[in-house]
């Protein structure tokens, strides 16, 4: 069953237990974009964010660390009640200990690529992980363009999890809008990840029920 993932990075933060609020019925996870002003230019949120959104939400909490030295961050975002991180290939010399350390500190642990990136970088990690992240814009902000890049990027790693018999979450992140959702399930996708698309609508419950649907294949 395919899933749906809100990015908090469009929604009006002076509200943010009530924007959650609106798109609970239709969310598996929040996903809470970790930006250090290096890796990404921008600097967002961190460990002291969730603190204060763990309790607000039965969601999953969902880290997408676009930082360096991604592992230095994990033993805060857990105690402060983060579920899963993703870290990005580019951010680290040798992933496998960082898998290992995301998983000491007792998160689920998925990792992520770039555009520039070939997704087949992260195959050899694939049977360590419990979601693979495909970028579709470049880390930074939300409301980008789709980059139809992504779509073969999915298909390949959708059919290398096939061959292999895995079945981990496959994301796609940036740019994510009713318009493209379809294509992205279609071409491997298992979860639609969104910001502007819900955020930035009239309705944000509405588009957040549509994306679920289409994630699910009802749509
Ligand atoms: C971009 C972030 C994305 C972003 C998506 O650096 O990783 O998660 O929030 O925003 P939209 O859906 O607006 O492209
Ligand atoms: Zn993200």
């Amino acid at each position: 069953m395919g899933k749906l993932s809100v990015s908090i990075l469009s929604a009006d933060l002076a509200h943010l237990a009530d924007q959650v609020k609106l798109v609970e019925p239709y969310a598996d996870a929040i996903h809470v974009d970790v930006m250090d002003g290096h890796f990404a230019p921008p600097i967002t949120f961190g460990g002291v964010l969730v603190r204060s959104l763990r309790p607000c939400t039965p969601l999953v909490l969902h880290g997408h660390l676009m930082v360096d030295a991604p592992e230095s961050q994990f033993d805060a975002l857990a105690q402060a009640g983060m579920d899963v991180v993703s870290f990005h290939i580019e951010a680290v010399e040798d992933p496998a200990p960082v898998i290992r350390k995301a998983r000491d500190a007792g998160m689920r642990v998925g990792m992520t690529v770039s555009p520039p990136t070939p997704v087949e970088a992260l195959f050899p990690y694939l049977e360590e992980l419990d979601d693979v992240m495909v970028m579709s814009v470049y880390p930074g902000w939300a409301g980008q363009r789709f980059m139809p890049e992504a779509l073969p990027k999915l298909e390949a790693v959708r059919a290398e999890l096939d061959r292999r018999g895995l079945s981990p979450d496959v994301q796609i992140d940036g740019g994510v809008k009713l318009e493209n959702a379809r294509r992205c399930i279609e071409a491997g996708a298992t979860v639609l990840i969104a910001a502007s698309a819900i955020y930035q609508a009239e309705d944000p419950a509405a588009v957040a029920r549509e994306l679920k649907a289409i994630a699910e294949g009802r749509a």
